[in-house]
């Protein structure tokens, strides 16, 4: 087939003539796709809703995917490729100085929307004004505080100091930083091969229909289509799913669809566009069954909500601990309260990407942004029905993930393409596609039950939970099983007894989310403990101060604690003179105070590797297998290397390696930093006992396999390592705006402090989108509502209060130097600390997410 060759567009590109064609949707198709030009980034085309594009047109920042080729004819357009050397540098280095970059995908639009306020104001640019105009963009990973502070320093004109990277606890910049600020370090979407195919996934029409049949002949007949393949094309496997098999890669002929984001054909074209008009054509004929929404109605429901399953209870996790109903009915003070907490989308700013190219020794490559690429291998080749070492998956660093990016996506069916094609074949998912296909943030449903002495010391707790998990099995379970773990907070509770439920609807998938379970359940346990500190007649602070665990505690599902613990109450301690402050400042006060284990637990046997080699260019390789998507696993590799071998960093190549088996399971639950410090640091050991020769693999390995299933000992360890957090959150008494965020967190060992801040505020912004304003519903047929970036619910900068963020260090035993990690706990206080200081402001009792409070409803929504 070919493309039909149409009118042509002519511009000026950073100062050179460019002619494109007329024919593409708009002016960052025809960057991105026609001319190769890839630092405008696409967040959500053609929605102008994450500012990713953002470019100079004729000196004024636009987004590209707004802006029709007519209205480019004869102007001039500007990208990042086209700056001076001397300004790119002084941007990217800028942004690396503060740490204003975690993922980076954000970054090289907020650089034209900052260059063209800096042209025009240059010092006189005010940061609220700046904020102001970051209205236009989105960043999910670094809360806009460094994002500012970088932009303020570039207005200013001051010189931009690098800190130098160094070993444990160097402030250096982040691994890479200045590629990524610059859009030059690619993503997936950003590779180009000769020869190279597009693909687009047909998604489903129904969330719960018979498929009666699929006529996939009109989209053959399409300008540019090549191949549309369905379920009768695999050769392997027609399910997948990291824990279940129960997920279809295609939902075949005779099958029944179960959620809004199932597959039904994967449409293959010349270019994205071509795959996109003809994957509309696709006709499919259903019969539409009634899909089952209510979790509540499912849990009991005879009839089965997803397709190949023998029932809608996903898990059951209980335990208990001591006599609750004798402990409740002689405590001084008793709570009952029921929560619900909703669903939520991750909104990672990278939407899907995957590319397969065959291999010249009949394999297959397969480039991916995921979270677990030796997953994703196993389960590949299972759809293909070939052994594994056919297969490679190569890691990209990606655009965000927050957990959204452990199951597969678009994987399977991209390398389903290639293999049947053999030709290479890229696919990238659209805004709304990614929306409809990935996991969100479970809603749970939590009824409790606490008591506590005249004191304010507790005495029992009594939790029940359902989840809702949609429809296929992803990691529900486990998250549902954490919430539970996680139920009683950091708190001493000797009376325990918990249940939580995860059950399957025809709704959206529910998997893994920053905070994975401990979000919800520690909203609600922290909404426990402020109406009991009412009933004691003692403030919040006062209240957790009575109750925070200490080590030799029992803890929630039976955990001795460690000395690790101590972190608690270090952490409250820190808050403690804001907290005095601000209450003496007659202001609104909440607080929160939360754990949430690092790594996996529950008996699960953790082994990582890493490779240390020393090469003949001088240059030293630091290999590893974790999943780069902002978090900065990377730098911590660095900076390990650079510790234990007393390397100049600028001698460090950090590679993530697929071809060895150097990883295990998925980049979660912060163990990147945890585990691959842990490997690294042994490999570098391994070199220095070896004498660092050339040329050679110094294999380090880290286990973690002393954990204990619960009820599997006496006194289990479930958990290896927690990180521990209080959030402080200061609002006007009369309006309940929130003025100011303290956040103050125990990470163990901070390897490197600006990253561990930029990941505290990062949390903090998430956290208060989903206190007070994130959501991601769907209605009576399975179908979600909102369907764009803007209508989430998600803060914009000019909505994000000052955070203020206090890094505590209370080394965590058997952990390599002390590391408990930073990226999970970072918002699961935040939800808790704004519902006491709303109930503050006003006398209510907030007991449902979001609490939506009209003020930042609407800037949320985008009015600026
Ligand atoms: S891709 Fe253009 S604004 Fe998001
Ligand atoms: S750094 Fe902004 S979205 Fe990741």
């Amino acid at each position: 087939m070919t493309v039909l060759q149409t009118a042509t567009i002519t511009f000026t590109l950073n100062g050179s003539p460019a002619t494109v064609r007329a024919d593409h949707p708009h002016l960052l198709a025809a960057l991105r796709e026609e001319l190769d030009v890839t630092s405008p980034k696409d967040g959500c085309s053609p929605s102008g809703q994450c500012g990713c594009c953002t470019v100079l047109l004729d000196g004024k920042a636009q987004v590209a995917c707004q802006t029709p080729l007519t209205k480019i004819e004869g102007r001039s357009v500007t990208t990042l490729e086209g700056l001076d050397e001397a300004e790119r540098r002084r941007y990217a280095q800028a942004f690396a100085a503060a740490g204003g970059l975690q993922c980076g995908f954000c970054i090289p639009g907020i650089v034209m929307r900052a260059k063209a306020q800096v042209d025009r104001k240059g010092a006189a640019l005010a940061r609220e004004d700046m904020a102001r105009h970051l209205g236009a963009h989105l960043c999910r990973c670094t809360g806009y505080v460094k994002i500012l502070d970088a932009i303020e320093t570039v207005a200013s004109g001051r010189e931009v100091v690098l800190t130098p990277r160094g070993g444990i606890g160097s402030r250096g910049a982040k691994y890479e930083a200045e590629a990524l600020a610059l859009g030059d370090r690619g993503y997936v979407d950003d590779l180009r091969l000769p020869g190279l195919l597009h693909a687009v996934l047909r998604l489903t029409d129904h969330a719960r229909a018979d498929v009666v049949h699929i006529d996939t002949a009109p989209a053959l007949a399409a300008p540019g289509a090549v191949a549309v393949f369905t379920a009768a094309d695999i050769p392997g496997d027609l399910r997948v799913g990291i824990i279940h098999k129960d997920w279809p890669v295609l939902v075949p002929e005779g099958g029944r669809t179960s959620y809004a984001g199932d597959v039904l054909a994967i449409v293959v074209g010349e270019t994205r566009q071509a795959a996109r008009d003809a994957a509309a054509l696709v006709e499919v004929t259903y019969e539409p069954q009634q899909p089952l929404t209510d979790p509540d109605v499912a849990m009991t429901s005879e009839e089965v909500a997803v397709w190949g399953t023998d029932g809608n209870v996903l898990s059951r996790s209980a335990y208990a601990r001591g006599d609750v109903d004798a402990a409740l009915e002689t405590s001084a003070h008793v709570v009952h309260e029921i929560f619900q907490t909703q669903r939520v989308e991750h909104a990672f700013l990278e939407p899907e990407s995957s590319l397969a190219v065959p291999r010249p020794d009949g394999g297959l490559h397969v480039y991916s942004g995921g979270q677990g690429i030796w997953d994703d291998r196993d389960q590949i080749a299972a759809v293909l029905g070939i052994d594994r070492d056919r297969v490679s998956v190569e890691l990209v660093s990606n655009g965000g993930a927050f957990g959204g990016k452990e199951d597969m996506s678009n994987q399977a069916q991209t390398a389903l393409a290639a293999w049947l094609l053999q030709r290479p074949v890229k696919c990238t998912l659209s805004r709304e596609e990614s929306f409809l296909v990935h996991p969100k943030r479970h809603p749970l449903r939590l009824e409790y039950w606490a008591g506590c002495d005249g004191q304010g010391r507790l005495t029992a707790v009594r939790a029940r939970m359902v989840g809702d998990s949609g429809a296929y099995a992803s990691v529900g379970m486990k998250v549902l099983e954490r919430a539970a773990g996680h139920a009683t907070g950091p708190y001493r509770v000797p009376s325990v007894d918990v249940e939580s439920v995860a059950v399957r609807t025809n709704n959206p998938i529910c998997g893994a989310f920053r905070g994975f379970g401990a979000n919800q359940a520690q909203f609600a346990m922290e909404g426990v403990m402020d109406r009991l500190a009412e009933k004691v007649g003692v403030s919040g602070w006062e209240m957790r101060k009575r109750n925070v665990v200490h080590p030799g505690d029992v803890w929630g599902p039976g955990q001795e604690m460690d000395d690790g613990c101590a972190g608690a109450e270090r952490c409250l301690d820190a808050l403690a003179p804001r907290y005095e402050e601000a209450r003496r400042a007659g202001k609104a006060v909440g607080l929160g105070l939360a754990l949430k284990n690092s790594g996996l637990g529950n008996g699960f046997k953790e082994v990582t590797k890493a490779v240390v080699r020393f090469r003949r260019d001088g240059l030293v390789e630091v290999r590893h297998g974790w999943t780069e998507m902002g978090q900065g696993i990377h730098t911590v590799a660095l900076q390990v290397a650079v510790e234990e071998l007393g390397l100049d960093p600028d001698r460090v190549v950090v590679l993530v390696d697929t071809s060895r088996e150097l990883g295990q399971g998925q980049t979660t639950g912060s163990r990147g930093t945890l585990m691959g410090a842990g490997a690294v640091r042994n490999a570098c050991q391994a070199a220095k006992q070896g004498g660092c020769q050339y040329d050679v693999d110094y294999l380090g390995e880290h286990r973690v396999d002393w954990t204990h299933h619960m009820g599997e000992v006496d006194k289990p360890i479930i958990h290896s390592a927690f990180g521990y957090a209080a959030q402080l959150v200061i609002a006007d008494p009369v309006s309940g705006a929130i003025e100011r965020v303290v956040a103050a967190h125990d990470v163990g060992r901070a390897v490197n402090p600006t990253l561990c801040e930029g990941q505290v505020e990062g949390s903090v912004h998430m956290g208060l989108g989903y206190a007070l304003t994130e959501e991601f519903p769907s209605d009576l047929l399975g179908v979600p509502t909102k369907t764009t970036l803007r209508s989430l619910g998600i803060l914009r900068a000019k909505d994000v209060p000052p955070i203020e963020v206090i890094l505590v260090e209370v080394p965590q035993p058997r952990s390599p130097y002390g590391i408990k990690g930073v990226g999970e706990i970072g918002l699961v206080p935040t939800a808790g600390a704004v519902a006491a200081a709303l109930h503050e402001a006003d006398g209510q009792w907030r007991t449902t997410l979001p609490m939506r409070p009209p003020r930042t409803a609407s800037a949320a929504a985008g009015d600026d």
